[in-house]
């Protein structure tokens, strides 16, 4: 890839809107990084798996598989490569590991976390079940393999509403994020559904921190904006939104708009950023609302995994919590396919 190439995929993210900007030097800087990682994964038969919410440059520049956490967990299991290098969350890694367990898997960021998932144990779930007998436990995808072990499926923010809505059980103990709850909540009973559902008390400091009146705000200045949304918001925000979904869901429910409309996008702004990139002609008014997690991931560190793999953070789990978080990830991939 040259700086040009580069330049020309990325100059149409506005700055204002999102925190980065390219510059044709600012290209010129990163092209040498990009070459020498994509020369570096072909020597060690490595792949590279991006969120999203990763920075633009890593998405365009390196990845070879991109998108959502539901997508990127199926990419996972058809890797052929010796090597996944994950840029995301360690939570997104550890699902790649227990579902190609052969591959090292490295997660590149120094900020691995992820506020869900740092928000509940094993303990949590294990006391829940205590108090709870009988109930079928559900919990998001953003949990750690320790507390995927402790449960019965998992959902991603993709997939949520249908897999709940399945699961044959109608007492459920949905875990970590109470805001995706509620918002489940509201949409079973919506449809007719009614579900017991106990929630626990975690939720996303990204997406906690969108405002309702924020909508009616920028609804007043703008009539015909398309408010599009993420489940892990306030519930008062997916109320006022006129789509509601994962990552990915977002990408093609913007796609499928006519050109010239404009949406107020209430996620990470990596999503903005790439919607920028990729739908020129649509106009985003962007609140930025940054991950330090997902942003821990850089072009910088990706390149130091490939030159030092060995000095990496390499995820490793042992044999009886994958095979327990195994059965829980294959859960969800079942409902998913009903
Ligand atoms: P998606 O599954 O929509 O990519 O969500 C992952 C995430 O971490 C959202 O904050
Ligand atoms: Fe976790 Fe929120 Fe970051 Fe997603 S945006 S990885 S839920 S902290």
């Amino acid at each position: 890839m040259t700086a040009q190439e580069l330049f020309d995929r990325l100059k149409s993210i506005q700055p204002g809107a999102v925190l980065c900007s390219y510059t044709m030097e600012y290209c010129e800087k990163l092209i040498p990084i990009i070459n020498e990682i994509n020369e570096l994964k072909k020597e060690r038969n490595a792949v590279i798996l991006a969120h999203s919410y990763v920075a633009p440059e890593i998405v365009l520049g390196v990845a070879d598989y991109d998108g959502d956490s539901f997508k990127l967990s199926q990419d996972a299991t058809k890797v052929q490569a010796d090597m996944i290098i994950f840029a995301a969350v360690r939570f997104m890694g550890e699902t790649a590991k227990i579902l190609n367990p052969t591959k090292e898997v490295i997660i590149p960021g120094p900020l691995s976390g992820c506020s869900l998932a740092d928000s509940i144990t094993a303990e949590d779930v294990r006391n829940l079940r205590a108090k709870y007998p009988g109930y079928t436990v559900a919990c998001y995808i953003n949990t750690t393999a320790d507390v995927k072990a402790e449960c019965d499926v998992c959902v991603t923010s993709s997939n949520v509403y249908k897999i709940i809505s399945n699961l044959p059980n109608d007492k459920i103990i949905f875990v970590p994020d109470r805001l995706m709850g509620a918002n489940l909540q509201e949409a079973l009973e919506k449809n007719g559904i009614h579900k017991e559902i106990v929630l626990f008390s975690g939720c996303c400091y990204v997406h906690e921190k969108y405002d309702p009146e924020l909508i009616s705000f920028f609804r007043s200045q703008n009539p015909n904006l398309r408010v599009v949304s993420h489940p892990e918001c306030h519930p008062g925000v997916a109320l006022l939104s006129d789509y509601v979904g994962s990552t990915g869901q977002m990408v093609k429910y913007i796609k499928d708009q006519p050109e010239g409309t404009p949406f107020l996008l209430l996620t990470e702004c990596g999503l903005n950023a790439r919607m920028h990139y990729e739908f020129p002609n649509k106009q985003f008014i962007g609140s930025c609302s940054m991950c330090k997690f997902m942003k821990s991931n850089s072009l910088e560190n990706i390149l130091e995994s490939l030159r030092h793999p060995k000095k990496a953070a390499k995820v490793e789990l042992s044999a009886d919590v994958m095979a327990r978080a195994k059965h829980c990830i294959d859960e969800m991939f079942r409902y998913a396919a009903m």
